[in-house]
């Protein structure tokens, strides 16, 4: 099996290329490192003891992805490159535009032209309208997303449906993944995101090891039990091998399928604060602030159609998450940099 992992130096994508090179799959990765670094490639080899083949290009360079389908044969592809910052996509709403659509239908032009037609789309539980019913299923409704990302997760989805509908060779299946955290128990790869992290998880890892002073938590007044928001935090490694299950179902079915990626559990912030200072004997300093804008109360998946069509369910404990993504902050305080 020969994968094409776009955007597989970053933080989901190098943890799929892991779990996909241990179970003696041929990776080829395309990544412009626009949030990522090359670092990473090697971090994945000195784990699996394989090195995948990388070629640095932009996913909207049509003829420098070209060049790869001409030397490589791929059996399917999981497009994972994207920009993902919420509040950046409100201020640069074209950079967002133009980057996470055009990288898609490139990416589905020069498939289609070189014939293959099966796709794996990170897609995220921001697809699903603020006004559901908890847990969310894939009937759930889809739309008013809050902002310009997730309006992009919103329409490449639609722009793949369409594409599978119009032509039934093509096998698209999209993952909606909820809350990834952690990192690979080697601690040898994790997140490493610029400035100052806008995610939970992170955020707590560098106050964790002093590179911040304390968390902010953002609103303490929300309709949840302590009043903090609600979220179905998953493992990174669940999350790759979320991908690996849906590459068997992607190869024998055809047309679009949805799937939740999450735990099914939903942990508030200070659920998070706790289970990380009792993982890691550590302690978070926090205060409360106000609420962030667009922010839910509560948010978390019925993650049952992946487990009864994927054979998939989340493995790894809070306990897991925190204390992975400790020991990757822990030796790699400033990420790949050092
Ligand atoms: P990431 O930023 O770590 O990885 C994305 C990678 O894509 C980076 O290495 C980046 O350099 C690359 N990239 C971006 N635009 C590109 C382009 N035009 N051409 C080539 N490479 C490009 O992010 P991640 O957390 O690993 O997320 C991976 C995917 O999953 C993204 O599509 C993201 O929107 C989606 N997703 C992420 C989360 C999350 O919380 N991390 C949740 C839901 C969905
Ligand atoms: C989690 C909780 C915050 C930071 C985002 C995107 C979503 C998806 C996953 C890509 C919330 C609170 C956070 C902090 C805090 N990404 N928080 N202090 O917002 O659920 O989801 O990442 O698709 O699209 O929106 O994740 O980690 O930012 O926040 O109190 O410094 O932690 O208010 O309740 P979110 P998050």
């Amino acid at each position: 099996m020969k994968v094409l992992v776009t955007g597989g130096m970053g933080y989901i994508g190098s943890h799929t290329c892991v779990e996909l090179l241990e179970r003696g799959m041929d990776v080829v990765i395309v990544d412009n490192l626009c949030n990522s670094k090359a670092q990473a490639r090697e971090r994945v080899a000195a784990i699996t003891g394989k090195s995948p083949l990388f070629y640095q290009l932009d996913v909207r360079d049509v003829e420098a992805l070209a060049a790869v389908f001409r030397i490589h044969t791929f059996d399917c592809v999981i497009h994972f490159a994207g920009l993902k910052a919420v509040g950046e996509s409100v201020e640069k709403p074209l950079l967002y535009y133009d980057n996470n659509l055009n990288a898609t239908i490139n990416l589905c032009r020069v498939m289609d032209r070189f014939g293959c037609r099966n796709i794996i789309f990170s897609s995220s539980a921001t697809v699903y309208s603020p006004d559901n019913q908890l847990p969310l299923t894939e009937q759930s409704r889809v739309g008013d997303c809050s902002n310009p990302y997730g309006w992009t997760k919103y329409m490449g989805e639609q722009i793949l449906r369409s594409m599978a509908q119009a032509d039934p060779r093509w096998s698209v299946v999209l993952l909606r993944y909820f809350n990834p955290v952690g990192a690979h128990e080697s601690g040898d790869i994790g997140e490493d995101p610029r400035g100052i992290p806008n995610n939970l998880m992170p955020y707590i890892s560098q106050v964790a090891i002093g590179r911040r002073e304390r968390l902010s938590v953002f609103g303490d007044d929300y309709p949840t039990p302590d009043g903090t928001g609600v979220r179905d935090y998953i493992h990174v490694v669940d999350l790759a091998r979320g991908h690996v299950a849906a590459i068997d179902y992607l190869m024998s079915h055809k047309g679009t399928e949805a799937f939740n990626l999450g735990t099914g559990v939903g942990y508030s912030v200070l659920d998070m604060v706790k289970a990380f200072e009792t993982a890691n004997h550590i302690e978070i300093p926090y205060q409360i602030a106000p609420r962030r804008a667009g922010d839910l109360p509560e948010v978390y998946a019925d993650p049952s159609k992946s487990a009864e069509i994927l054979g998939w369910t989340a493995q790894h404990t809070l306990e897991d998450m925190c204390r992975d993504s400790f020991r990757w902050q822990s030796k790699n305080p400033q990420g790949y940099d050092g």
